[in-house]
């Protein structure tokens, strides 16, 4: 279909699902196990509810807002994710066009299809680019790629921290993987083997498990710029990482991908919200995890949270090549600018947790 006919996230998703082959569609979808996790992502949006307000003048609204002292285009980021050339030649370097229309932030991944180097020249100078950092076992390798990334003009690193080995993603286990895969930052080739051709464990044998706390002395003095934790999933661990003196974290489960029956996300914000309220004032807080709608956006910023990663969503519409991340986030923009009106709102600043009926999840 043209792009005219897509309507939503899930518009893409569905196309993919039918024009992807068999093994790109397998590693962009799949989840841990039972994809337990995945599911709840977006159905516990489906359990908040609104407090719309009534009679504000909203015939203007803006999206805009600010990430990480950077000025955006709207309150959503591409969240990192592995090889973007399975789906389009161009992959991540066709992300960073369609994103520079609006500003909207993209976070380059380790297992990147192209190197930072070669995908932050496609977008306008000043362009919001982020790193996702996995650990290398041999640390010399991650000094010498955050290096590579500074030196490329992108000023912070989100860490992955919910991933010391990768979760057991059965449908991406069942597809064997063409063995010419390779990603360039990492040095990672894919090679089978008898546990099946799950892509996020064979290309990531290089991965840290021993990373830990003590670990951030050594990221502080390997990089100069900011530091996100991404992986973040109790309020517990929320706590420490501000504690540590991190400018952010990403509430997150990987999408499902790690540990199933992890909460949702948003689950965890509550959490945040109830029992360290205090972080929201001290760190930058973002969540990523099933978000597909602009209101699910604006209820993770009436929460507390300072804007939004999605993952899939770019990879489907990347089936599409620039033109379909303009047109997802051209749509998501749209959503996000209708709910702001029927909630009461003409902009971001004027968010906060009274607009939101938790009433049934509080109990939890
Ligand atoms: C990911 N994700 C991910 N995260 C990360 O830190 N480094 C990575 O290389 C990848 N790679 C990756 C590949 C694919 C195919 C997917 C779907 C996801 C996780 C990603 O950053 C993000 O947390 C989730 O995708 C968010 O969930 P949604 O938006 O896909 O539901």
């Amino acid at each position: 279909p043209s792009l005219s006919a897509i309507l939503n996230c899930d518009d893409f998703e569905e196309v993919a699902s039918r024009t992807l082959n068999k093994k790109t569609w397998a590693f962009y979808s799949s989840a841990a196990t039972d994809c337990v996790t995945k599911r709840a992502n977006r159905s516990f949006f489906e359990r908040i509810w609104w407090r719309p307000r009534i009679l504000r003048n909203v015939s203007r609204v803006s999206t805009k807002t600010r990430m990480l002292g950077h000025d955006i285009g709207a309150p959503f980021f591409v969240s990192p994710a592995a090889m973007a050339t399975l789906v389009h030649p161009e992959g991540e370097k066709a992300i960073a066009r369609g994103c520079a229309v609006e500003r909207i932030p993209q976070c380059i991944s380790t297992n990147a299809s192209y190197r930072v180097e070669e995908i932050v020249p496609t977008a306008p100078k000043g362009h919001p680019f982020y790193f996702q950092l996995y650990v290398n076992k041999d640390r010399s390798q991650s000094e010498a790629l955050l290096e590579q990334v500074y030196k490329a003009g992108i000023s912070a690193v989100f860490v992955t921290v919910d991933a010391p080995v990768p979760g057991k993603r059965e449908d991406d286990e069942r597809v064997t993987a063409d063995e010419s895969l390779s990603t360039p930052m990492s040095g990672a080739k894919a090679k089978n083997d008898k546990k099946g051709g799950g892509l996020g464990r064979i290309m990531g044998s290089y991965i840290d498990a021993s990373l830990n706390w003590d670990d951030l002395a050594w990221l502080r003095r390997s990089w100069k710029g900011k530091i996100v934790l991404k992986g973040v999933q109790s309020a517990a661990d929320a706590k420490m990482a501000a504690d540590a003196g991190v400018e952010g974290i990403i509430l997150s489960n990987h999408g499902g991908r790690s540990l199933d029956t992890s909460p949702p996300a948003v689950m965890v914000l509550l959490e945040c919200q109830r029992c360290c309220p205090e972080i929201f004032d001290r760190i930058e807080v973002y969540v990523d995890g099933g978000i597909r709608r602009g209101t699910d956006v604006l209820k993770c910023l009436c929460l507390g949270a300072t804007a939004v990663g999605m993952g899939r969503p770019f990879l489907f519409a990347l089936n599409y090549g620039q033109d379909g991340i303009e047109h997802l986030i051209d749509t998501l923009k749209d959503e996000l600018e209708t709910s702001m009106k029927l909630l009461g709102i003409t902009d971001l600043s004027k968010v906060h947790p009274g607009l939101v009926n938790t009433l049934d999840v509080d109990h939890l």
